[in-house]
């Protein structure tokens, strides 16, 4: 079919028009996108077709129509860049209007880590020793019988070991059963001065409740020097106690029995609710039970090589936890050791 075309200008400004109608309309970049398409796009483009009408023309026209059109493709690829820019200005402008930061809004709250009481309260008593001259020391928490027993004056077959409900690994090792083995390691390990304290965990075979555990932790002290005396024993722990509870407390001794030391003694703090009044932790008496103590044993040092002639010392050995269940007035052990966030967040 010969179709007549329109007149050059005509079709050129028609399509000019309908172009910059469309494009006062749309708001985004996909829009724009549709628009290009449906005018430039190569296979059906309304400028594409026109030029494709080209060859229809009379030869003498063909170049002048030829060159509007291209004209027009200048333009509206003009308009249609300058527009996509325009939009992603206001894309942008919009975006970090989004982004905003509102001050006035409250911020997030984080989740601070505490310490464990347990900690808490081994490092408030290892700091009051150190200060008082006494150095940190350690040892293995497995341990073998003759530093767990043997060398603290407790040979086999001693009924002293069956009180301890030993946890055994082999016949010759244990978990520690309390700290005092860390006692023989030092004292065989160094010459007279000592003056330690050994924090650590101990093990028994104990059921879990409100106040048993199979893994507990005590600390245990140590000073040998010449002319140590219980008056030394008892003046250490009392200025300990009235710096960890308050300057009101008070202490007493009480004989009693350990292998290691002789005297063997147990040593009461004045109850810190009752201040010695009489309440129900202390059961009426003004007093609680806090350590076992001593005078080292003359043959514990002669097995360290010691001189007992020459040399005499102290020990005593307290519960870190049980220490902890005083100072912050927690009535069950076990709370110590499950680990709910919502216990441990109160210290
Ligand atoms: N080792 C003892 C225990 O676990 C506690 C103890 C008592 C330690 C008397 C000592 C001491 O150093 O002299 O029950």
């Amino acid at each position: 079919m010969d179709r007549v075309p329109m007149s050059t200008t005509q079709s050129s400004d028609l399509l000019w028009e309908a172009f910059q109608s469309e494009l006062s309309q749309i708001s985004s970049s996909d829009q724009i996108a549709e628009i290009r398409d449906r005018y430039l796009s190569r296979q059906r483009g309304l400028i594409t077709l026109e030029l494709k009408k080209l060859g229809q023309l009379a030869p003498e026209q063909r170049p002048v129509v030829g060159q509007m059109l291209n004209q027009l493709k200048t333009r509206v690829e003009a308009r249609l860049e300058e527009r996509q820019q325009q939009l992603n200005q206001q894309d942008r402008a919009r975006k970090l209007e989004g982004e905003g930061i509102d001050v006035t809004l409250p911020g997030y709250s984080f989740g601070f880590g505490k310490m464990h009481p347990l900690r808490r309260v081994r490092q408030e008593m290892e700091e009051i020793f150190v200060s008082m001259g006494f150095t940190v020391a350690s040892g293995p928490e497995i341990e073998d019988d003759f530093h767990n027993f043997e060398a603290l004056n407790m040979p086999p077959g001693h009924p002293a070991r069956d009180s301890q409900d030993t946890l055994y690994i082999t016949e010759n090792l244990v978990l520690r059963t309390h700290t005092s083995p860390v006692q023989i390691r030092t004292m065989m390990n160094q010459k007279p001065p000592v003056r330690i304290i050994v924090p650590g965990k101990v093990f028994r075979r104990d059921a879990v409740d409100a106040t048993h555990s199979p893994m507990f932790h005590q600390l245990e002290g140590l000073v040998v020097d010449e002319g140590i005396t219980l008056a030394d024993l008892k003046g250490t722990l009392e200025v300990f106690f009235k710096a960890f509870f308050s300057q009101n407390t008070t202490v007493r001794l009480r004989p009693s029995f350990f292998p290691f030391v002789e005297p063997g003694a147990e040593m009461d703090v004045s109850c810190i609710f009752c201040s010695g009044k009489g309440c129900s932790t202390c059961k009426q008496s003004g007093w609680i039970e806090i350590l076992g103590a001593g005078m080292v044993h003359p043959r514990v040092l002669e097995t360290v090589g010691y001189d007992y002639e020459k040399y005499t010392g102290f020990a005593w050995g307290m519960g870190i936890d049980r220490i902890a269940q005083l100072k912050y007035d927690i009535n069950d052990m076990r709370l110590l050791f499950e680990n709910d966030l919502r216990f441990l967040g109160q210290f």
